[in-house]
């Protein structure tokens, strides 16, 4: 299954698919095409040292729609199956979630519904919550919303700061990501609803 990773910064996540990939822990996808937002995304930068073919795209100043029709004609170029938002810290129109209907994926910092938005970590452990995580859902229309594949989970403890709490999360977001497009591209599963059932 071709990947596509679109990210706006840091990579981390996209390292993280990157190297299970490399290293065997994620099998049956290849990344096809990495997309970046933002010229000086370290990501992208990551990308082509790595040899992975990426693309720009900028979005500032430019029309959403615009934009995202040019991502969709670089991922189609690419014949992307599956897109996964790294990092990508943009909207989508409806017209790039309706080219890839249940075929967008994004990691979120936080145990979705709560937190949505930006720095939701930080959001977290400002409101004092005692377990923390991440989250990988499909992308539908609404903001940090779409069907829940899976998450994981970390205690959030009495010493931490906002900074520790969220290198704890990171840490399981590069474990969360690579095993849910691993399910995906396994294709043994059903969403009925909003629920992500898996098949034996
Ligand atoms: C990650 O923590 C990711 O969950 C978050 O941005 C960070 C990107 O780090 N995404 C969102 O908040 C999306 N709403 P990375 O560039 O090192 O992968």
């Amino acid at each position: 299954m071709k990947l596509g990773v679109l990210l706006s910064g840091r990579g981390s996540n996209f390292l993280a698919i990157d190297a299970a990939i490399r290293e065997g822990r994620l099998t049956g996808v290849e990344i096809a095409v990495v997309i970046a937002n933002i010229a000086e995304a370290p990501g992208l930068e990551a990308a082509k040292k790595l040899g992975l073919p990426t693309a720009l795209h900028v979005s500032k100043g430019r029309k959403r729609e615009e934009h995202d029709a040019a991502c969709i004609e670089t991922l189609r170029a690419y014949g992307v199956e599956l897109v996964c938002l790294a990092g990508y810290m943009r909207l989508l129109s409806p017209e790039f979630i309706s080219a890839f209907q249940n075929r967008i994926l994004n990691i979120h910092p936080s145990l979705l519904p709560a937190f949505p938005g930006l720095d939701a970590q930080y959001q977290a452990f400002d409101f004092g919550v005692k377990v923390a995580g991440c989250t990988v859902h499909f992308v539908d229309e609404h903001l940090d919303h779409g069907v829940i594949l899976l998450q994981r989970t970390v205690p959030v403890h009495d010493e931490d700061t906002a900074e520790t709490l969220a290198a704890r999360i990171l840490n399981e977001e590069h474990k969360a990501y690579p095993e849910a497009i691993g399910r995906v591209a396994s294709g043994k599963y059903e969403i009925r609803g909003r629920q992500y059932l898996l098949k034996s």
